[in-house]
């Protein structure tokens, strides 16, 4: 089964993603922590996102299509991918088909997180996650059990990212409503969109999606 989860940033895509990694056994293919692993690593795409992805703004079609390309190469078709924060244009949607159709798969289900923008900012800058796993936690939300230690690897290193700051997530939120939001329409037609509250407990979150995917 391959699933989208949309929203704008702070909608839960990734905290989402990770828990349906538990429960289906499926592989979460975020473009953002691919190219944040390409930032990290020096490469030439990382060198290249780094500014762009500093200031909110969307990195070319072209070279976030060719990760999930790569990635779906490497994961074979008997794992189920849930896209997380892709595709993110029209043009990356257009892509996407192409992808999936090459790699003989095919979209299930797009699931729309649905939130209130406001909210997200106090999300976005109270997000931090382990510098070792990448297990996400909130300042507010989400605390690890023991104070400084990750509940999933035992680290004690946590890290923030360098968009989260409340003048970058209203950019990036403006970004989302003109370039990401006119794909739902195309995926609407096809009769495969559902919609979640997002703004629900993110277990609630989860039951609600467990329940689309059956
Ligand atoms: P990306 O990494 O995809 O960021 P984003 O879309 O802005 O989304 P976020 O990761 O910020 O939010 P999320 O929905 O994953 O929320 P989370 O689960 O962490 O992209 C970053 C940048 O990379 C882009 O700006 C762009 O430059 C570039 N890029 C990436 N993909 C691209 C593409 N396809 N094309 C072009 N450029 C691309 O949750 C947020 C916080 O809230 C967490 O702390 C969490 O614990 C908490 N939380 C989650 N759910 C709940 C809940 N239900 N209740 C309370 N708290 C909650
Ligand atoms: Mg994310």
């Amino acid at each position: 089964m391959d699933i989208i989860l949309l929203g704008p940033p702070g909608a839960g895509k990734g905290t989402q993603a990770h828990r349906l990694m538990e429960h289906h056994g499926m592989r979460q293919l975020s473009t953002g922590d691919m190219l944040r692993a390409a930032v990290k690593a020096g490469t030439p795409v990382g060198i290249k996102a780094k500014a762009i992805m500093d200031a909110g703004e969307l990195v070319s079609d072209e070279i976030v299509s060719e990760l999930i390309d790569a990635e779906l190469t490497a994961m074979g078709p008997d794992t189920g991918a849930i896209f997380d924060g892709y595709p993110r244009t029209e043009k990356q949607a257009e892509i996407l088909d192409g992808l999936l159709a090459k790699h003989g798969r095919s979209l299930d289900h797009v699931i729309e997180l649905d939130v209130d923008e406001d909210a997200l900012v106090a999300r976005i800058t109270g997000r931090y996650t382990c510098a070792n796993c990448g297990e996400g936690y909130h300042d507010t939300f989400k605390q690890p059990e023991v104070e400084g230690v990750c509940d999933k690897c035992g680290s004690t290193e946590f890290k923030r990212r360098p968009d989260d700051n409340e003048e970058t997530v209203r950019h990036r939120m403006q970004v989302y409503r003109s370039e990401t939001a006119p794909i739902l329409p195309g995926y609407e037609a096809r009769g495969i969109v559902s919609r979640v509250d997002g703004m629900a407990a993110i277990g609630d979150v989860t039951h609600a999606i467990d329940a689309i995917l059956g």
